[in-house]
């Protein structure tokens, strides 16, 4: 068993895979491009289909140029705690991608799944940095990929908040209540040896 915060592993797993959680209470500090980029290099080694890596990253510190039309982007809820992040941005897929020896692009089927193993290496290092970083699909992705000239064959994935957690004193009562670890299902409810089997999980 592995204990880390409030939650318990029922196998020897790594703690940082515990430690790594979705805070929303962000201290002020800003982070230096430094540390951000140190943040997506750990998500440009992720591992993708025939080494596409499709994702893309489009960001923004506080208090810098991009920085409102980047929050201007989320929805009045997220924009409620992530204006006290220290970057946030925007992860992007590539849709296509070129076999190896073939000379034209074809549809990547995991163009997605790609980008979402390049979001939990920065979500780890994120925690492994002593930063946070917190996934939203709450914010207005027709817009993003207009205002941000995001061209036709990629996919906006999600937004990402980045901050250094804070305490959960700094978030209005109805955010504080939920500032805390989430569980997860057993996993007997999501891995069988075999087939597929209906649990409680569906
Ligand atoms: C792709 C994605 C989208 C999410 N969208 C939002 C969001 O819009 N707003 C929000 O407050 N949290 C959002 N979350 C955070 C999830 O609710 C959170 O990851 C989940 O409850 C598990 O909690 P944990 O990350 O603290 O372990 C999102 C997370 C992911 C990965």
């Amino acid at each position: 068993m592995v204990k880390a915060n409030s939650r318990t592993a029922d196998y020897p797993i790594d703690p940082l895979f515990l430690e790594r959680w979705s805070p929303r209470a962000f201290t002020h500090a800003p982070i230096s491009e430094r540390e951000l980029l140190t943040l997506l290099e750990a998500a440009r080694w992720a591992p993708s289909s025939f080494n596409s890596q499709p994702w893309r990253f489009l960001y923004a510190r506080r208090d810098t140029k991009h920085w409102p039309q980047f929050l201007g982007l989320l929805s009045d809820y997220n924009q409620s705690w992530a204006k006290n992040a220290a970057a946030l941005v925007i992860l992007v897929s590539k849709t296509t991608l070129l076999p190896r020896g073939a000379d034209k692009e074809v549809p990547s089927y995991t163009h997605s799944l790609d980008a979402g193993a390049a979001w939990a290496n920065l979500a780890l290092q994120a925690t492994r940095s002593g930063w946070a970083a917190h996934g939203m699909a709450g914010f207005d992705v027709p817009r993003t990929a207009r205002e941000l000239s995001v061209p036709s064959d990629y996919r906006v994935e999600a937004a990402i908040a980045i901050g250094r957690p804070g305490d959960k004193s700094l978030l209005p009562d109805a955010l504080r209540a939920r500032e805390q670890p989430s569980d997860r299902l057993g996993l007997s409810q999501l891995a069988w040896e075999g087939g597929f089997q209906a649990t409680r999980a569906d």
